[in-house]
C-alpha cells in the first residue's frame, strides 16, 4: 500500500488533489488521524481534484457539508457524533451508497458502515517535520504513477 510523506500543507493538498482525479461516483474516502493530523487539509485537495471551486472549511457545527464538483462531494465530519443512532438521523447510509463521493473525517466512528468494495482509507500521522500518509485500498497502478 502506498505511503507518502508530505513536508507542507500544500504538499498534502496536492497529493489529495491528484488522488481525487481518478475517483468515481460512489467512492468513499475514510480519513484517520488525530486532531491536527491534516484530515481537513487533505480533504481540501480532494475537493479541488473533484472540481469543487468553493473553499472547503473545517465544519464547526455541521456534520455534513455538500459541495458541487464534477460529481457531488460530501464532506462528513463525525467528530461530534455521540451515538450510532445519530448515523440514522443524519442519513449517513444514504450518502455512503449514493452517487457522490464521501470524504469522512473520524471515519473510525462509522467503521462498520463503510462499504468494503468502494472505501479507500487514508491514515495520517504527524512526523517531526511533515506528515506520513498511508493509503489503503487504492489502485496500485495509479499509486505508481504518483510516486
Ligand atoms: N504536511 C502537512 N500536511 C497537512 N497539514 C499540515 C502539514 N504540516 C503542517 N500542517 C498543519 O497542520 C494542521 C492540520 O489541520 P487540519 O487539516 O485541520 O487537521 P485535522 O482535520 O486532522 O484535525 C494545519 O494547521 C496545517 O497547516
Ligand atoms: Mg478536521
Amino acid at each position: 500500500m502506498p505511503v507518502f510523506e508530505t513536508e507542507s500543507p500544500e504538499a498534502t493538498i496536492r497529493l489529495g488533489e491528484r488522488i481525487a482525479r481518478g475517483l468515481k461516483p460512489g467512492a468513499v474516502v475514510a480519513f484517520y488521524g488525530e486532531l491536527g493530523a491534516g484530515k481537513t487539509t487533505m480533504i481540501k485537495g480532494f475537493a479541488r481534484g473533484l472540481g469543487v471551486r468553493e473553499m472547503v472549511k473545517s465544519p464547526s457545527f455541521v456534520i455534513i457539508t455538500e459541495y458541487r464538483g464534477r460529481i457531488p462531494v460530501y464532506h462528513i465530519d463525525l467528530y461530534r457524533i455521540k451515538s450510532p443512532a445519530e448515523f440514522t438521523e443524519i442519513g449517513l447510509e444514504s450518502y455512503l451508497t449514493g452517487d457522490g463521493v464521501c470524504l469522512i473525517e473520524w471515519a473510525e466512528r462509522a467503521e462498520s458502515l463503510l462499504p468494503p468494495a468502494t472505501t479507500i482509507r487514508v491514515k495520517l500521522q504527524v512526523l517531526p517535520a511533515g506528515r506520513r500518509i498511508e493509503i489503503i485500498g487504492w489502485s496500485e497502478g495509479l499509486a505508481e504513477e504518483l510516486q
